[in-house]
């Protein structure tokens, strides 16, 4: 079994589709919410987060956007949950994601994307670790 850290960003918080978003993750067979909290996420824990993509073009309006306001981070546990989270979500970009996703049935813009999931086991614990610390 795995986890991963999935974020519910600011629009969807927003937009009120956390419910609907959370309903999908739930509906899925053996996976479990371990951890969740309404949070507003500061700069310093972005940076960390979104270290990767430093110095890009679209980083300073993604950590401004990912700021604006509360967003829910949640770890989920269950069977292939990383690949499994990423296939729900859809592709980064929503007008690429196909219906049926959640960014393909609710987003437009790439930046507002709705959701983040962990890429890879070594991400998902390294995003643990920034998130919720005690869960080591
Ligand atoms: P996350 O799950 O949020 O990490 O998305 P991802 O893994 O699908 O995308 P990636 O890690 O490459 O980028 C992180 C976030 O930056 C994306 O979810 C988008 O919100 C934003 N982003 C990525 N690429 C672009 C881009 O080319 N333009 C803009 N405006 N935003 C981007
Ligand atoms: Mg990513």
């Amino acid at each position: 079994s795995q986890r991963t850290l999935v974020l519910l960003k600011p629009d969807a918080v927003r937009r009120g589709l956390v419910g609907e978003i959370i309903g999908r993750i739930e509906r899925k067979a053996g996976w479990t919410i371990g951890a969740l909290e309404l949070r507003t996420l500061q700069r310093a824990t972005l940076e960390q987060h979104y270290a990767e993509h430093v110095g890009k073009p679209f980083y300073e309006p993604l950590v401004e956007f990912m700021s604006s306001g509360p967003s829910v981070a949640m770890v989920v546990e269950g069977e292939r949950v990383i690949e499994g989270l990423r296939a729900l979500a859809g592709p980064t970009d929503p007008i690429a994601a196909a219906p049926g996703s959640i960014r393909g049935d609710f987003g437009t813009i790439v930046r507002e994307n709705l959701i983040h999931a962990s890429d890879s086991a070594e991400s998902a614990e390294r995003e643990i670790k920034i998130f919720f610390p005690e869960l080591g």
